[in-house]
């Protein structure tokens, strides 16, 4: 298998028991990573380890596995606290689990809307308690699988889980913006990318960017579908640092463990800087306040 070796890294892929995220986990553990599969059950994580052991010919060694439903944030808190017990060298954690917002609004548990809890809210609490580890040593880093979508529909900060007006298709790319947004976090060195259609293919990008010989620029966004060849990333577009975090009160339950990144962004390509308020709303940069 082309590439170099991974053998002293460990890495965490969550949604790894089918498409983008099994593949992912396959090519890791075929370089030689400590590869930890997530699936939404222990069960689901351990079959899907079971068949690449059985017919990709991954060796068991390399594999562990962990279950944690993403619509009960306090699975998330059970899951990253086994973790760092029992893999406190975490280099990569790989943020790819994730739904497609259902037709109808739903709430979980914890009171967010689904999508934005599954697809954002718990790997953002996942990398927020993983972030000792993930920061802790060389090359530790953050892939957020995201998808291009997350340009289509702006964040409504005035109505977070869309409870007055819900589309499945704004509150999937909702979803996707703020996990997109949330790779310039500056807890943990972070980039995220959009896959692509193939889960072959958008496995291998997963793969190349969790490889620390491969440099990355923090809070870039890599789109697939934008360009096929990733070896130039200095040309890529990218997302640049946040201006502040600031914890959104009406997310009650989340709102004294985790801060939703309340952030503007800049595209390097055209230097057009992108607002993330409500549709036509720009801004500033330093004081995340409106300037149009
Ligand atoms: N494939 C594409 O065309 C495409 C395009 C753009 C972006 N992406 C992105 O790439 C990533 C992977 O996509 P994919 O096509 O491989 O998706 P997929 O085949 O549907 O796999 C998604 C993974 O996330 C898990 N998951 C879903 N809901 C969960 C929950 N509540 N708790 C825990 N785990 C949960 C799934 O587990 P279950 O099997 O139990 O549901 C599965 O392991 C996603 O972030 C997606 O947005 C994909």
């Amino acid at each position: 298998m082309p590439g170099s070796s991974l053998s002293s890294r460990t890495v965490l892929v969550t949604g790894a028991s089918t498409g983008v995220g099994v593949e992912t986990a396959r090519r890791l553990a075929g370089r030689g990573a400590t590869v930890l599969m997530h699936g939404r059950t222990a069960e689901e994580a351990r079959a899907a380890a079971d068949m690449l052991v059985a017919t990709k010919g991954v060796d068991a060694e390399r594999l562990c596995t962990y279950g944690a439903d993403f619509a009960r944030l306090d699975e998330i808190e059970f899951l990253a606290h086994k973790v760092m017990a029992e893999h406190p060298d975490l280099n990569v954690l790989v943020n790819n689990a994730a739904m497609a917002a259902p037709e109808r609004h739903t709430v979980t548990d914890d009171g967010n809307e689904i999508a934005l809890q599954v697809n954002f809210l718990a790997p953002y609490l996942l990398t927020c308690l993983l972030a000792p580890a993930l920061a802790g040593g060389p090359g530790g880093r953050v892939v957020d699988v995201s998808s291009s979508p997350h340009g289509t529909a702006p964040i409504q900060w005035a109505d977070p889980h869309r409870a007055r007006r819900y589309s499945r298709l704004a509150a999937h790319a909702r979803s996707r913006l703020t996990l997109t947004v949330f790779a310039a976090d500056p807890r943990v060195t972070a980039v995220s990318v959009h896959p692509g259609a193939s889960p072959a293919q958008g496995a291998r990008h997963v793969v190349r960017l969790c490889d620390p010989a491969v440099e990355i620029v923090d809070g870039a966004h890599h789109d697939r579908d934008a360009r096929d060849d990733l070896d130039d990333l200095g040309s890529l577009s990218s997302l640049s640092s946040l201006s502040s975090l600031s914890s959104l009160s009406s997310l009650s339950s989340l709102s004294e463990r985790v801060a939703l990144a309340r952030v503007t962004t800049e595209n390097r390509t055209t230097g057009r800087p992108t607002g993330l308020g409500t549709q036509g709303d720009v801004l500033d940069r330093d004081t995340g306040r409106r300037t149009t």
